[in-house]
């Protein structure tokens, strides 16, 4: 079994193939965690982050939605296999709602920090040396291509904030995704364009995303969202 960091493109079933595109994924988010590390200042930082918040959570919520539950279908021990990096992804969401809680003065922000970078590279030599090989050895070429076609779809309709309330299993994940993509997708643009306002237009922006924030945090809560959770993921 070869990791999927050592395989050509052809190897992994072509640039549709959801391992490749997994790795392009892995390959960027390495690429800002190392912008992230040499980043000055706090704004910065925070800009950095925001970056890899969009790129992380939509990317490991169509995991959970889409690539997760094949592999529990199709090997005897998948469901020990994704609980690991579900557990991974359960740490990363309350990192990052713990950082965004703290705000920039925190004094456990650098642990907290550090670590998020720690577990962000620990998720992807799992599914780079475990789990998307065993993927590969398990299903054709031509249903890693269409896999690759629904994970994108999911990924482009995925939440981009953390939700660390929310199942990390179907049904609850499915059915909360969209409301909280749309929620999610609001608020980014939202604070966009506060990030540009002029002054006297910023607070009422500022409002806004806390009101979108209110309403996720609703959503996140309802039982429906938090079902087919598993003990060490829920919260
Ligand atoms: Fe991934």
């Amino acid at each position: 079994m070869r990791s999927i960091a050592e395989q050509t493109v052809e190897e992994l079933g072509g640039p549709g193939s959801v391992l490749a595109r997994q790795r392009e994924d892995h390959v960027e988010l390495d690429r800002l965690l190392q912008e992230l590390a040499g980043s000055t200042g706090s704004a910065q930082e925070e800009e950095v982050l925001r970056r890899i918040d969009r790129l992380v959570f939509s990317h490991a919520f169509a995991e959970e939605t889409v690539l997760w539950p094949v592999l529990r279908r199709v090997l005897p021990d998948g469901d020990a296999l994704t609980l690991r990096v579900e557990k991974e992804h359960q740490e990363v969401n309350e990192l990052v709602s713990a950082l965004e809680t703290g705000g920039p003065d925190d004094p456990r922000r650098p642990a907290r920090l550090a670590r998020l970078v720690e577990v962000l590279r620990e998720d992807v030599r799992d599914e780079e040396d475990v789990l998307l090989p065993r993927l590969q050895e398990a299903v054709p070429a031509d249903e890693l291509r269409r896999l690759g076609r629904r994970w994108e779809l999911m990924r482009r309709l995925s939440p981009t904030r953390p939700h660390p309330t929310v199942s990390r299993r179907p049904p609850g994940n499915a059915l909360s995704g969209l409301p909280l993509s749309i929620l999610d997708r609001t608020r980014d643009a939202v604070d966009a364009g506060v990030r540009r306002a002029p002054a006297q237009l910023a607070p009422a922006g500022a409002a806004l995303s806390k009101g979108l924030a209110t309403l996720a945090g609703l959503v996140e809560r309802v039982p429906l969202s938090r079902s087919g959770d598993r003990p060490p993921t829920s919260r």
